[in-house]
C-alpha cells in the first residue's frame, strides 16, 4: 500500500493531499534484476561498523562461534514501512503502511522463547516493549506528585514496571540488536547483510519477514537531486519495480533459513491464493496472510500441508503471542529435521 508523504517538518503524519490529484501520474515500469538494484543503491552509512555489530551478536548467541556461542536460535524479524525517497536531497516520499507493532510484539515472544533477535526496523516505529505508550503523548504515562516530582502515573505502573524489567532482561543478555532503516534502499542491503552474516556461520535462522516493503521506487540514479518544484506544474512519475528479493533471500542469501513472509491484501477473495503463490515461487517455509480490516484479530498460516488460522480471543491477547508459539515449534521441528535429512515442517 503506498502513501505520498511529505518529511517536513514531521515526516511521518504530513500529507500534502493534492499529490493524490489525477493530474499527476505515476507509471510503472519492468522489474529490475536484483544486482542493478544493488549497484545503484546509495551506499550504506558506516556499513563496516554495522556488519561488524551483526556478526559479532550471531557468535555470541549461536552455537556456531567456535564453542563460546551461547546456543539460542537465532531470528531476523523485520517491522514497519520501507520509504521511497522521490528527491536524493529528500523532501518528499512514498511511505508504505506498518505502525511496527506486529514487529516489536512478536520480538517480544521470540525473547521470550529463548531466541535471539535481530530486530530489522524503520525509524520511529512500534519498538518492542514499548506498544502499551500512548500514541498521541507519552506525557500521559507521567505525572506530577505532591512533592513537585515527576513520577510515572498510576494508571500506567504495572505495565512501565514489567516493560523496564523485560527489556531489561533483553538487553542484559545481549539477545536484542535493533538495527534501524528508513528507505527501501537501506531495508534490502541490511536485509542482505543480516541474511549472509547468519548463513556464512552455517545457522539454520529465521527470518520473519513482516515489514511492509515497497514494491515500486525510483532509482538513484533517475532521482531528482533536489526538491522538485511545483512551480513546474503537475508532477508525472516513472516507477520501478522493486524486485522481489525472497527468492533471492531463498535462494543466495540464506539457502538454509526458515523463512516466514507475511501476505498483505485487501481483498479476502484473493488472500489465500497469493500466499500460496508466494510459498511456492519464492520456496517460502510458511507465509502468514492477513488482510488489512482484520490484521490484528486473525491471520492464516499458509503452509505445505494444511492451512490453519489463528484468531485472538479478545482485545487483551496478543494474536503474536499464538503466531509465535506455533512457529517457534514449526522452527525446532525444521531444525531437527534438518539434523535428521528432512527439510519438511
Ligand atoms: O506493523 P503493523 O501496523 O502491526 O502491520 C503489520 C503488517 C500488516 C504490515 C504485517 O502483518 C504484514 O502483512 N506485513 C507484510 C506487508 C507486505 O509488504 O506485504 P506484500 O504482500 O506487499 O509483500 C509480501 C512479502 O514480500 C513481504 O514479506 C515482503 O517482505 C516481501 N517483499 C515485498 C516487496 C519486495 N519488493 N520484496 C519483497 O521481498
Amino acid at each position: 500500500m503506498l502513501c505520498f508523504k511529505y518529511s517536513l517538518p514531521s515526516p511521518r503524519f504530513l500529507v500534502k493531499p493534492s499529490i493524490h490529484t489525477p493530474r499527476k501520474s505515476a507509471t510503472m515500469v519492468a522489474a529490475e534484476d536484483p544486482e542493478s538494484f544493488f549497484a545503484t543503491a546509495p551506499p550504506l552509512r558506516e556499513a563496516d561498523a554495522v556488519a561488524a555489530r551483526i556478526q559479532e551478536f550471531i557468535a555470541r548467541n549461536s552455537d556456531n562461534a567456535g564453542g563460546g556461542g551461547r546456543g539460542r536460535p537465532v531470528v531476523c524479524v523485520t517491522s514497519g514501512g520501507t520509504t521511497v525517497p522521490l528527491e536524493q536531497r529528500c523532501v518528499r516520499y512514498i511511505d508504505n503502511f506498518s505502525s511496527g507493532h506486529r514487529g516489536a510484539a512478536s520480538t517480544e515472544y521470540f525473547l521470550k522463547a529463548g531466541y535471539a533477535v535481530i530486530f530489522l526496523h524503520r525509524r520511529g516505529s512500534c519498538q518492542p516493549y514499548c506498544r502499551f505508550l500512548p500514541d498521541d503523548s507519552f506525557l500521559k504515562v507521567l505525572d506530577v506528585n505532591e512533592e513537585s516530582k515527576v513520577q510515572v502515573a498510576v494508571s500506567h505502573e504495572t505495565l512501565v514496571k514489567k516493560s523496564i524489567g523485560d527489556y531489561s532482561k533483553a538487553m542484559e543478555c545481549g539477545s536484542l540488536l535493533k538495527v534501524p532503516f528508513t528507505t527501501i534502499f537501506e531495508y534490502l542491503q541490511l536485509l542482505r547483510m543480516v541474511a549472509t552474516s547468519v548463513s556464512s556461520v552455517g545457522l539454520r535462522g529465521m527470518f520473519y519477514l513482516a515489514a511492509a516493503v515497497s514494491d515500486f521506487y525510483v532509482p538513484w540514479d533517475s532521482m531528482a537531486k533536489h526538491k522538485i518544484q511545483s512551480a513546474g506544474g503537475p508532477l508525472e512519475m516513472r516507477l520501478s519495480q522493486v524486485p522481489k528479493m525472497l527468492s533471492v533471500l531463498r535462494n543466495q542469501w540464506a539457502p538454509l533459513a526458515f523463512c516466514i513472509s507475511f501476505k498483505l491484501e485487501t481483498d479476502s477473495d484473493i488472500l489465500v491464493q497469493k500466499a500460496g503463490t508466494a510459498l511456492t515461487k519464492y520456496k517460502m517455509n510458511i507465509v502468514v496472510a492477513n488482510l488489512l480490516a482484520t490484521y490484528k484479530d486473525e491471520v492464516i498460516i499458509v503452509t505445505n500441508g494444511e492451512n490453519s488460522t489463528i484468531r485472538r480471543c479478545s482485545n487483551d491477547e496478543d494474536l503474536e503471542e499464538q503466531i509465535i508459539r506455533l512457529l517457534t515449534q514449526k522452527h525446532s521441528k525444521y531444525i531437527y529435521g534438518s539434523q535428521m535429512g528432512a527439510t519438511r515442517v
